[in-house]
């Protein structure tokens, strides 16, 4: 039994009492990597940032809002468990300044100046341990794969999961995913579009080489 930590959906990030800047994640692709890890007898710890879905059983569940309470959630947890896969989709940007009060409409046009986040996964990557694996999502547009490899090496992950919004039926709130993942030695495997619970499943297939 390993444990693991996953973490899920999007951050929000406080613009003022009112308002907020997020993206359209659900949650639904790590809430289901979670659910299915639970269910073959791992110990699973959950930070997810704010989503409407059910929480699944037997979890350990973190809830967070922006990216720095993310932040600071994981990277207490992070020593304490074998690996961890990173599906959430963090802000890059926050805004420098979160007004208390409701911010009034003006004639002047409003600028929100934005500072950038702490990328989450690189952290983590920086501090992973010998014997820990750690595993990243990737959303790109164009020159995915290429990206993708980057991305793997840049944040010293094991694994990098690429979900390319050009594929039709993959990404962002909806039931089915498409994904292709890279492993460190560059090996590149796709797989079809189906729904989030068999792509939870084939992830963990990949992983199982960690997981005794
Ligand atoms: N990520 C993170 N912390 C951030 C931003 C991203 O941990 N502040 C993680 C995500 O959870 C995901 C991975 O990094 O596992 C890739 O996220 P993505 O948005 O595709 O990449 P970025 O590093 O933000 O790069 P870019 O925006 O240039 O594509």
């Amino acid at each position: 039994m390993a444990r693991i930590l996953v973490t899920a959906g999007p951050t929000y990030e406080r613009i003022d009492a009112v308002r907020f800047i997020g993206n359209r994640s659900s949650g639904k692709m790590g809430y289901a990597i979670a659910a299915e890890l639970e269910s073959r007898g791992h110990e699973v710890t959950l930070v997810s940032g704010p989503s409407s879905l059910p929480i699944p059983k037997n979890l350990h569940v973190h809830r967070v809002e922006s990216a720095q309470e993310m932040y600071d959630t994981v990277m207490q947890l992070w020593p304490n468990v074998d690996g961890a896969i990173k599906t959430a989709a963090v802000a890059d940007y926050t805004p420098k300044i979160v007004a208390d009060h409701k911010i009034k409409k003006k004639e002047a046009k409003l600028t929100i100046e934005l500072i950038p986040t702490m990328d989450i996964l690189t952290a983590m990557g920086r501090e992973k341990r010998e014997d820990q694996w750690l595993v990243g999502f990737a959303l790109e547009t164009d020159n995915a794969l290429a990206y993708a490899k980057d991305k793997l090496k840049r944040k010293n992950l094991d694994y990098i999961v690429l979900n390319s919004l050009a594929d039709a039926g993959a990404g962002f709130n909806v039931d089915t995913n498409k994904i292709t993942v890279i492993d460190r030695d560059q090996n590149v495997t796709t797989f079809g579009l189906k729904p989030k619970s068999e792509v939870a499943q084939d992830i963990c297939e990949i992983i199982q080489p960690f997981l005794r």
